[in-house]
């Protein structure tokens, strides 16, 4: 996720531009710039980091005049985090900025026609090569040639943009990324969401999918990308700045439970190409590196070491090579065997998480190659790897990992149907299948996020409860892990997940009455007689005294008359179930800890990245 603020009127630009970014600098802060319509041209200033060095820069090079202008705060996605990158990107005559929040997934063909074309590139992004090709098109109309470049772009997109020959306009376009509009009084706004110009209004319009917009000093005009006139949703905002950034949810966490079928969508977009083949554009090892791979070791922290857990039986089933999950901070100590054909994968969200880091140090000392899963583009573990895989659930803000953990399951099946692939252990018919299976899961999790008022009502029930047990079998024992997980770091609760065959063998003895334990079921197709197994299970607590909270798939009734409350997540396979299994127990987590007071973005002694050992 990017920010955007568009702004035409009577005020600075620079100060209503810089204004609305501090409100949006929560959707990302790798770097941040501003471009200005003046007199003569454009007035650009952009720099890397946080917004804080783009207002130094300013206070150093003002720019003195000017009421029409666009700016930007970016999350990496395509080209580290540095000046060169920042937005806005210019077209070669520097009369063109545009600011960009999204994924152009055929920019690598476009840029490919530029460069053809002798265009000069000068950073590393997909939105210059959109700079690019609005000043080929330009004719004096902005407008114009947004519509007709837009009907070159795919993928998810928002962009503004400026042209010093038209010093009172802005112009905006969306597909699948948002864009509002700000109305005001002889000014009028554009932002990635309101919280860019909620200080100037509240009476917005959003724009729906693949439109154009211009705006004016006074006036608005709405198109769609063929030219037609077209309107966008009118509303007001009753939200208060802060909740604003919040999307109106009342946490970062919940914003990014939320946000979980986009960041889902977002990873998987632009890795498939039209025969169903996988393509791992970051990924820098070669098909003889990968053939060569005879064990893989996945090392991570946390949230991120569950997803380790799940990668490896995804990457066992799909390529049946032999793979090894280690908590960061013990993997080096037990002096691993490691050689040059152990692939060392390393999942983190932050890029940054020491043990992580000296994980993967390790493993490169000992000759292996290593490859990052990361949520940060440009971070130091993908700096430090072979290969990077980056997941594309935006800023995580909240301290508990929601997105970014379903974006790392996401990302660990990309690769192990990859590896799969250039082994040759799947047919291309065979992964084509599983990635659409991939590729339904925002549509379950949504579905999932539609029914989940239960964990609501079953959070606010179990406040005073002194311990919760979390089981789960197979895929869903890293579920449990990461559901007791969430309870511990959230809501202060002890928590405990264990694999459910273990019941018998002590936890048992934990069951008195009314003790909440949260079952994950398996699903009925993979393997029945998991599924028959932990069924049993949930008897045997049951008869304990135990109040059972079901995670169940869609009509499996067999659970129902030994489940105290049953939620219900869509059918989808075996191996995915995780990726809607887990959604229920991070909002029971999220409303346990509003429930009890405790501050749900930023619990008490943790840190969104851990970065000592
Ligand atoms: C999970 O909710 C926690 N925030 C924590 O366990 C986290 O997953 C762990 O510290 C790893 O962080 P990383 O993914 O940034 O490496």
């Amino acid at each position: 996720m990017c920010g955007i603020v568009g702004y035409v009127g009577e005020q600075s630009a620079v100060d209503v531009v810089v204004e609305g970014l501090r409100r949006l600098e929560y959707r990302g802060y790798d770097s941040a710039g501003v471009a200005v319509v003046t007199a003569e041209a454009l007035s650009v200033r952009r720099k890397a980091g946080k917004l804080a060095n783009l207002e130094k820069l300013l206070a150093e090079q003002p720019i003195s005049n000017g009421t029409v202008g666009v700016g930007h705060t970016r999350w990496a996605t395509h080209g580290p985090p540095t000046d060169k990158n920042a937005h806005p990107h210019l077209d070669v005559t520097d009369r063109i900025a545009v600011v960009h929040n999204g994924i152009i997934e055929n920019f690598a063909s476009l840029r490919r026609e530029l460069e053809v074309d002798g265009v000069p590139l000068t950073s590393d992004t997909d939105t210059e090569v959109v700079a690019h090709l609005l000043g080929q098109v330009f004719d004096g109309n902005l407008a114009d040639a947004m519509r007709q470049v837009c009907r070159r772009l795919e993928g998810a997109f928002t962009l503004v943009a400026v042209h010093a020959d038209e010093p009172e306009v802005v112009v905006g376009a969306r597909r699948n990324s948002p864009l509002v509009v700000g109305l005001g009084e002889g000014e009028n706004f554009l932002g990635s969401d309101v919280s860019a110009f909620i200080a100037h209004t509240r009476h917005a319009v959003e724009l729906g999918q693949d439109q154009v917009v211009q705006i004016r000093r006074d006036g608005v005009e709405i198109t769609t990308f063929d030219g037609a006139p077209a309107s966008g949703r009118e509303f007001e905002v009753d939200w208060d700045a802060s909740a604003a950034e919040k999307g109106g949810y009342d946490f970062f966490m919940m914003k990014e439970i939320y946000e979980q079928p986009k960041a889902v969508a977002d990873t998987l977009l632009g890795r498939v190409d039209d025969n169903g083949m996988l393509h791992l554009d970051e990924m820098r090892l070669s098909d003889e590196d990968i053939r060569d791979i005879d064990k893989v070791v996945v090392v991570a922290c946390g949230s991120a070491f569950h997803a380790g857990l799940i990668a490896k039986y995804a990457i066992e089933h799909w390529t049946r090579l032999p793979v090894e999950v280690e908590v960061a901070s013990e993997f080096r100590y037990r002096d691993p065997i490691l050689t040059r054909q152990t692939l060392v994968i390393a999942i983190s969200q932050s890029g940054e998480t020491m043990d992580t880091l000296m994980a993967i140090r390790h493993a490169r000392d000992q000759g292996s190659r290593v490859l990052a899963i990361c949520n940060v583009n440009g971070s130091t573990i993908p700096r430090e790897s072979d290969a990077v895989v980056y997941t594309y659930a935006g800023p995580e803000v909240a301290v508990a990992s929601t997105k970014a953990f379903l974006t790392q399951i996401v990302a660990v099946h990309l690769v192990a149907l990859y590896l799969a692939q250039i082994r040759g252990t799947k047919w291309a018919d065979e992964i084509a299948l599983h990635v659409s299976e991939l590729a339904d899961i925002p549509a379950a999790v949504d579905q999932v996020l539609e029914t989940v008022e239960p964990m609501r009502t079953l959070a606010r029930s179990m406040v005073t409860a002194k311990a919760v047990l979390f089981l789960g079998r197979h895929v869903g024992y890293p579920v449990a892990l990461e559901g007791a997980l969430k309870l511990k770091e959230l809501a202060y609760m002890h928590a405990e997940g264990f694999p459910a065959g273990e019941l018998k063998h002590g936890p048992i003895a934990l069951i008195e009455d009314g003790l909440p334990v949260v079952v994950i079921v398996p699903p009925r197709s993979g393997r029945p007689v998991l599924h028959d197994k932990i069924v049993s299970n949930i008897q045997e607590i049951r008869a304990r005294g135990a109040r059972t909270i079901v995670i169940a798939e869609e009509n499996d009734d067999s659970v129902a008359p030994y489940a105290d409350t049953l939620v219900r997540v869509p059918v989808v396979p075996t191996l995915l179930q995780p990726l809607v299994a887990t959604v229920p127990l991070q909002v029971l987590a999220c409303e346990l800890a509003h429930a009890k007071g405790f501050d749900v973005d930023q619990p008490r002694n943790l840190a969104k990245s851990v970065t000592v050992e």
